[in-house]
């Protein structure tokens, strides 16, 4: 079976791992980098070498790019809109949704569909297909190519809002240095009297992926509710608990800064006279 040409812009750590994934899956890949010397072991491995950008967009219909920014991105595009006419361009390069929704109005206005993508993985899982990658954008782009990008990694549909791929992307970011800033005071916490991190870890894996993960589950209706009733744990209960981590950090000379935060929403909230809601009541700390 014939599979679909596909062109890759930029070949960093993270291009020249997608563009091996696009090989892998037995896509006719060309390749094109700022600097030409990136694309010569690609070139061994089967890749189609273009000199310019212009060579590159003539190679097939789908075009995904990866280079370091929206500037760059617009940069090296700038001048070749006409060769991205009846094309698909999947920028997957980390941004804003400003940016992405901005890099959307300029493909309409130019004739060709865009999709936007966020990679939620490093290069060593490209090509899995437990690794997940975002999209949002053109919802006919998506289901045309849907196949060719499941080459990457397992494609999820964010719809036809640009912006949203970047959106979930900072917020997921967020939430990963949130649990390893968590794990690692944790960490401290428990080295401080012996514990070694590879003993401690795969308890606080356990609390995590069971415990911690239903909480979520839980709390979001809630918080799409605007209802908080604490009847799992409330804040009055969680404020107490939150004063033994300070203590047992001040006691070991551990960074307070993440628990005092904690406190500072929880006592917020209670004062407000929210004692007896669930944890999820603290979003309105957040967004007030
Ligand atoms: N690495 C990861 O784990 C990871 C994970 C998720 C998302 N991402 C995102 O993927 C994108 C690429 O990351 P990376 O790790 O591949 O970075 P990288 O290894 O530093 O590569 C950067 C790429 O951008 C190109 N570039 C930079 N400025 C350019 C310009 N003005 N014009 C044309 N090309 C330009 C570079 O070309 P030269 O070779 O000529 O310098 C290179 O191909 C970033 O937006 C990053 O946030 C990366």
């Amino acid at each position: 079976m014939t599979r679909e040409a596909v062109t890759v812009l930029g070949l960093g750590a993270m291009g020249t791992a997608l563009a091996d994934a696009f090989l892998a899956a037995g896509h006719p890949t060309t390749v094109w980098n700022r600097s030409p010397a990136r694309t010569e072991a690609l070139a061994s491995r089967g890749a189609l070498r273009a000199d310019t950008v212009a060579h590159a967009l003539a190679a097939g219909r789908l075009v995904v790019a990866c280079v370091l920014d929206y500037a760059a991105l617009r940069e090296l595009l700038a001048g070749n809109e006409e060769a991205l006419a009846g094309k698909v361009l999947v920028n997957l390069a980390s941004g804003s949704p400003e940016q992405a929704r901005e890099t959307a109005g300029w493909a309409a206005g130019c004739g060709f569909e865009y999709l936007d993508g966020a990679i939620m993985i490093t290069p060593p899982g490209i090509g899995k297909p437990e690794s997940m990658l975002l999209y949002s954008g053109s919802p006919e782009a998506f289901e045309r190519h849907r196949g060719t990008l499941a080459a990457l990694g397992d494609p999820l549909d964010l719809g036809p809002d640009a912006g949203l791929a970047c959106l979930y992307d900072t917020a997921l970011l967020g939430l990963m240095w949130s649990s390893l800033s968590g794990w690692l005071h944790g960490t401290a916490l428990v080295g401080a009297d012996g514990v070694p991190a590879s003993t401690f870890t795969p308890v606080a894996n356990r609390w995590l992926s069971g415990a911690v993960t239903g909480f979520l589950t839980r709390y979001a209706p809630q918080a799409d509710a605007g209802d908080y009733p604490g009847d799992d744990a409330s804040l009055n209960v969680h404020l107490a608990a939150m004063e033994h981590l300070l203590h047992a950090s001040r006691a070991r000379g551990i960074d307070t800064a993440l628990p005092e935060l904690f406190q500072r929403h929880a006592e917020q909230a209670i004062a407000a006279g929210h004692g007896a809601d669930s944890y999820a009541r603290l979003i309105e700390e957040l967004t007030r």
